[in-house]
């Protein structure tokens, strides 16, 4: 059943609109579990957390969570970089390592690597009885059924909310942590009703972009980075995601009348990613603001209820469904997107 389209035309909408089960499946585990990988977490000396693509930006959302929640320093690098931290790998590191396949080339060879100097290796994976699960200390499961578009989405939602999960129970919370995904679960729904007329009428708007610009701030910055690779993987338009401070260190100079710009409004960063919304505004860029509350910077406004720390699981779904929409309406296959793979095997 899991495997098949059933009412929908596409397995990329038919995994976003799957989100608000494949959620909270994520975060059902046994409490020994993660009480386990909460200590390791916590008697690690350098924990690393790696992955590619869109398992990378989980990991970079996981860091402001540590960071925030638990006042953890943990490192995130690229799978296919990790080998230049060697000197700092010893048997009382902890790699994290993040991917829904457990079989991409990059990420089992940094496994590999670790193992050779002895670290500690917890993963967090979707397909059982894949490779990175038999060379793991400890597995988390994602049980996110099979996902069969190549982009991932409903991976990115399940990893994320067990990344959070993690984060609160390393600050001796993990009930609150629990309940906060609970909410963001049941406000799924809604999200994605509420809103989907309006993302097919903006992806009309935006179809022949040469480039779209995503800004965020805080642990917004990460969405809006996996909201880049959304766009450009199964749109095809050229897409960058990147800090609100940093539009004044460069990108500004690429704005004008032709740019839109989505911009990831929390509510903690409000006041000065309005600023940055404002500064596009100025030089013609057509904004788009995604978030909880409307303002005079946005020439496009979707709604979605402000979630705190979940915010990374919640903001990017209006990003999907745009990505979808964007596909259909510029004549794309979205479940198989051109030049890429699902599970990227080689090196
Ligand atoms: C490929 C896929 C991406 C995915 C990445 C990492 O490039 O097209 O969607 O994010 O691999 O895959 P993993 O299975 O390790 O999460």
């Amino acid at each position: 059943e899991q495997a098949k389209l059933g009412v929908f035309d596409h397995f990329m909408i038919k995994e976003i609109n799957e989100q608000k089960f494949t959620i909270k499946r994520a975060i059902e585990h046994d409490p020994h579990l993660i009480n386990n990988i909460t200590e390791m977490i916590n008697n690690a000396f350098g924990v690393f957390l790696i992955g590619c693509g869109t398992s990378y930006y989980s990991c970079v959302s996981a860091s402001y969570l540590f960071s925030k929640v638990a006042k953890k320093h943990v490192n995130v690098i690229l799978a296919s970089e990790f080998r230049n931290y060697e000197n700092f790998l010893t048997p009382k590191t902890l790699v994290i390592a993040v991917s829904q396949s457990g079989e991409t080339a990059d990420v089992l060879d940094a496994i590999k690597f670790a193992k050779k100097h002895y670290c500690k290796i917890v993963s967090i994976v979707n397909v059982m009885g894949s490779t990175l699960t038999r060379i793991s200390d400890l597995v988390i499961l994602m049980n996110s059924g099979p996902e069969i578009c190549v982009l991932s989405t409903k991976s990115h939602t399940s990893q994320l909310a067990i990344l959070t999960l993690l984060a609160y129970s390393c600050a001796d919370r993990l009930n609150d942590g629990k309940l906060l995904i609970q909410k963001v679960c049941d406000n799924i729904d809604n999200i994605i009703h509420d809103n989907v007329e309006k993302l097919k009428h903006l992806a009309n708007r935006l179809k022949d972009s040469r480039s779209v610009f995503l800004i965020g701030r805080d642990l917004a910055y990460p969405s809006a980075l996996e909201g880049a690779l959304k766009i450009k993987e199964v749109s095809y338009i050229h897409a960058e995601g990147f800090a609100g401070g940093e539009l004044k260190h460069g990108t500004i100079a690429l704005i004008d009348e032709a740019v839109p710009v989505v911009i990831f409004c929390t509510d903690m960063t409000r006041d000065l990613i309005i600023s940055n919304a404002m500064e596009v505004k100025a030089r013609g860029a057509y904004t788009i603001g995604i978030g909880s509350r409307n303002n005079e910077a946005f020439n496009y406004f979707i709604q979605v209820p402000d979630f705190g720390d979940a915010n990374p699981i919640t903001m990017i779904i209006p990003v999907q469904i745009l990505a979808y929409y964007l596909a259909l309406q510029r004549g794309s296959d979205p479940d198989r997107p051109r030049n890429l793979a699902k599970s990227v095997t080689v090196k």
